[in-house]
């Protein structure tokens, strides 16, 4: 697969990552064998980055992950993240950080964490305190790259001052197109960014169903794209792309997942899928190329993304 530079420290990937959320919460019942299958499926074909998080079951999903990619480990970069509680709140005090990172070291079983994220900004520590602490673990040689998610662009600079952020994680989609007011930020600073959430959970993916009709821990239940105001809307939006994908002759996974990667040379999409068959998918779309034309019909369809907004604010907007 063609291979993607995050930064400017030396962070190169496949141009599709893997995302593994779904793995551990969020999306309905897993299977951890499947779930260990799909993982390793997408390191057959190609994929260098595997994203985690703490909160993706608390533990229980870097410990899946570690253990999917324990056979190959030092073929790819595992990237986890700190800094969100049970109660949906922050936390990144240095003692905090420095507790989640040692329990991520031990849940995944590695010596090394490829890339350490700060989940979401803290507004009660300042976030040179945050990279400081980060910057601790890589200068012990158990951190490699430094990342943030859902950083606003002053954070973006102060973090940077301190210690040279490679990549920002944020949502990134044709249904949530919000993050691309900050490319040129992240050009000026030479910072890489990892697109999340990809298909928009799903819903690009054609495959959504009402609200209703996911299980009660399913987070589209509480997603603004299924409220029942805009859940027609916005499938009436994807059955617009799906005709430009038809014409193409890609499905509308790989049409979405072709439109971040053709946003810039430096965005790296991280679908989540728990089947090899749909991992396998995904994967082709770093082969669709679309053309500007294509581009140009997408974003007449939806500018400003799908009805009812992502469900988590953009303080750069
Ligand atoms: N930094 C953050 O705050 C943050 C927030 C959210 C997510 N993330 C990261 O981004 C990754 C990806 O985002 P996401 O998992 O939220 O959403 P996503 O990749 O946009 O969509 C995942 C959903 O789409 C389904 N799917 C995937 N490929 C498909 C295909 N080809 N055909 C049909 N259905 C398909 C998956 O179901 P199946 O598994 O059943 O295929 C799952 O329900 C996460 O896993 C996580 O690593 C980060």
């Amino acid at each position: 697969m063609q291979q993607r530079t995050l930064g400017t420290q030396g962070l190169a990937v496949s141009a599709v990552g893997y995302g593994s959320m779904g793995t551990a919460v969020g999306y309905g019942p897993t299977d951890d064998a499947e779930s260990i299958a799909a993982i390793r499926h997408a390191h057959d074909l190609g994929v260098t980055l595997f994203d985690t998080a703490e909160m993706y079951g608390w533990g229980g999903g870097e410990k899946l992950l570690g253990r999917a990619v324990a056979p190959f480990r030092e073929e790819v970069m595992i990237a986890t993240k700190f800094g969100l509680t049970r109660e949906f709140g922050t936390d990144s005090r240095p003692e905090h950080i420095r507790a989640v990172v040692e329990a991520s070291l031990r849940n995944l079983d590695v010596d090394c964490v490829d890339v350490l994220y700060q989940h979401r900004v803290d507004p009660a520590v300042p976030i040179e305190d945050v990279v400081g602490t980060m910057a601790e673990f890589v200068e012990a040689g158990t951190v490699r790259y430094l990342g943030l998610s859902e950083a606003p662009p002053e954070t973006i600079r102060k973090a940077h001052a301190v210690h040279p952020i490679s990549v920002l994680q944020t949502e990134y989609s044709i249904f949530a197109p919000d993050a691309a007011p900050l490319f040129p930020l992240l050009e000026e600073l030479g910072i890489g960014f990892v697109a999340y959430s990809p298909l928009a959970r799903g819903f690009l993916t054609g495959t959504a169903k009402p609200a209703g009709e996911y299980g009660p821990a399913d987070f589209r239940r509480r997603m603004p794209w299924w409220a029942a105001d805009n859940f027609d809307a916005n499938a009436l939006l994807v059955a617009q792309f799906a005709a430009i994908a038809d014409a193409k002759g890609v499905t509308l996974p790989q049409l979405a997942l072709a439109w971040a990667l053709a946003a810039r040379d430096y965005v790296v999409p991280i679908p989540g899928s728990r089947n090899t068959d749909r991992v396998a998918a995904n994967i082709a779309a770093a082969d669709v190329a679309l053309t500007p034309d294509e581009l140009a019909r997408v974003a007449a369809i939806a500018p400003d993304g799908g009805r009812g907004g992502r469900g988590t604010p953009s303080p750069w907007l």
